[in-house]
């Protein structure tokens, strides 16, 4: 078996998926922010210098653009975050997406120096320079972030639909996938969303606008939401690019990713019916306060977008190619012959705190530790979100045999079990040790070597039956390859 190990860390509490998700998540909102708040910043510029607004100059040398400032090094801090959670979590999925997109990413970083030089000269020298050199420069950084999600959001929506490159293995297939442009446009709008909103807070809390100064310089803001008109069309776009099995986990297939949609889609509504009938339609003032819970929203709106966008993919991180718990699918077969626990040289976080059999580390339980580190600890604790141990309160051993075994049919946003069945058994040791509150001793479970070799017979029956497919494959494919 020609598999490479890599150290992973152990956030606790904290599932390594949920670690990633969670630093995802205020990546983009501050990411989105800094690209829609330069689109703001150079319609403000033009309306200033056109004479159409006369406080927009005002607001344009007020606090915006050290918001934008903030916001794209934050950006940038938590964007070189994410390669260290990335690294920390599945070096493995990282690794693969470096290999395949290696220049486009280079492209990205590109722009994205431009993106910070722009910004700051915008920043430092922008009151002091001609309209028409502020503009450009506006312009250039506005340009330069939104091509940095431009690249980069084809890396990402290549995760889950990597669709013609399956089989052409061409870099632009990869690119220029079933989702890209719908997330495109959709990111796109979110950006300018996120900007207004935290432009109307701002305008509300600067003391130098009369009343009148306000509502004019909120109406101006608010034409930037009106492409909100759009994200209903986009959504449906986007969830229908989607494989058939991921729109399975958003229709209620999955109830948190369910739940985490209805969350953005009620988000997005409350925003987009508040800005396009109150606020465009309308013509109504918006206060401080209500701005400040509009972006709260929009935040709640990103928060689940994101979620379900990183957990629709279950059990892959890379769409067909690689399992969350960096499994290859066509790896799982071999893996139940051999398994990987014997060849895995990093050591276990708390090995000492095992149970001691005839003088060392309790062998089932340190394999079944080592078999939960690579294969379930991405998306299960032992002791904290989504433990494992909590999942399976209640099930004797038996019932554990039987569900790890048949793990993509117990759920199929769940990789099939790639260990042998020694190791399955090891692990059902491990959990039920956890279950039973980690007791000081723990007995051999191959004590008796007859009905040992008759549970591991069991499991190898299980574990045949469920096959060593994923629960749902591409129609296409399995009909090519005699899949399930
Ligand atoms: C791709 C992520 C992922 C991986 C990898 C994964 N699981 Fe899960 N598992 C989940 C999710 C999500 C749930 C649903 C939790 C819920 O329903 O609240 C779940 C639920 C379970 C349940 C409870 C099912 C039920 O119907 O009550 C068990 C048992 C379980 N997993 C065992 C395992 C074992 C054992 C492994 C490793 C061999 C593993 N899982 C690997 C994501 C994963």
């Amino acid at each position: 078996m020609d598999a490479v190990l890599y150290p992973v860390n152990d956030f606790g509490p904290v599932m390594k998926g949920l670690a990633i998700g969670g630093l995802g998540i205020f990546h983009v909102f501050t990411a989105h922010f800094a690209i829609g708040g330069g689109m703001l910043l150079c319609y403000f510029q033009w309306l200033a210098m056109t004479g159409r607004s006369k406080s927009a100059r005002a607001f344009l040398d007020g606090y915006f653009r050290y918001l934008v400032l903030i916001s794209f090094v934050t950006g940038a801090l938590t964007g070189v975050a994410m390669w260290f959670t990335s690294i920390q979590v599945s070096p493995v999925t990282i690794g693969l997406m470096i290999d395949e997109f290696h220049w486009l990413w280079a492209v990205e970083w590109t722009f994205f120096c431009l993106e910070v030089v722009a910004g700051y000269a915008a920043f430092k020298y922008g009151p002091q320079l001609t309209d028409r050199a502020r503009l450009a420069l506006l312009v250039l950084y506005s340009f330069a972030a939104w091509m940095s999600l431009f690249w980069i959001n084809g890396i990402l929506s290549f995760q889950l639909t990597p669709g013609a490159w399956l089989e052409s293995r061409s870099l632009w297939d990869a690119f220029f996938n079933p989702t890209f442009l719908p997330s495109l446009f959709y990111r796109t709008v979110a950006a300018l969303v996120v900007a207004a909103l935290v432009a109307m807070v701002l305008i509300n809390l600067a003391p130098t606008f009369t009343r009148e100064e306000r509502e004019e310089l909120v109406h101006r803001a608010a034409w930037l939401m009106a492409p909100m008109a759009l994200m209903p069309v986009l959504g449906v776009w986007f969830i229908a690019a989607m494989p058939p099995d991921s729109r399975e986990w958003i229709m209620g297939g999955s109830i948190a990713m369910t739940i985490m949609l209805n969350i953005a889609i009620g988000a997005s509504a409350l925003v987009g019916g508040y800005a396009l009938f109150g606020l465009i339609r309308k013509q109504l003032y918006i206060n401080g306060a209500t701005a400040t819970v509009l972006c709260i929203l929009a935040f709640a709106a990103t928060a689940g977008g994101e979620f379900v966008r990183e957990g629709v993919r279950k059990p892959y991180t890379l769409r067909e190619l690689l399992y969350s718990n960096a499994v290859r699918p066509e790896q799982v077969a071999a893996l139940r012959e051999h398994g990987l626990t014997e060849i895995d040289p990093y050591p276990l976080r708390d090995e000492d705190k095992l149970p001691k059999l005839n003088g060392r580390p309790h062998p089932h339980l340190l394999t079944g530790a080592l078999v939960f580190r690579q294969q379930c600890s991405v998306c299960h604790t032992t002791a904290g979100v989504n433990a494992l141990p909590g999942l399976t309160r209640g099930w004797d051993a038996e019932m554990e045999r039987q569900n790890f075994a048949k793990l993509q049919q117990l759920k199929p946003f769940m990789p099939p079990f790639a260990g042998t069945p020694a190791e399955l058994e090891s692990l059902v040791q491990f959990v039920e040790w956890w279950e039973k509150g980690r007791p000081d001793t723990w007995p051999d479970a191959a004590a008796d070597p007859t009905e040992y070799a008759d549970r591991l017979a069991r499991i190898r029956r299980w574990l045949d039956e469920a096959g060593p497919h994923p629960a749902l494959v591409r129609a296409a494919r399995s009909d090519a390859k005699g899949g399930r």
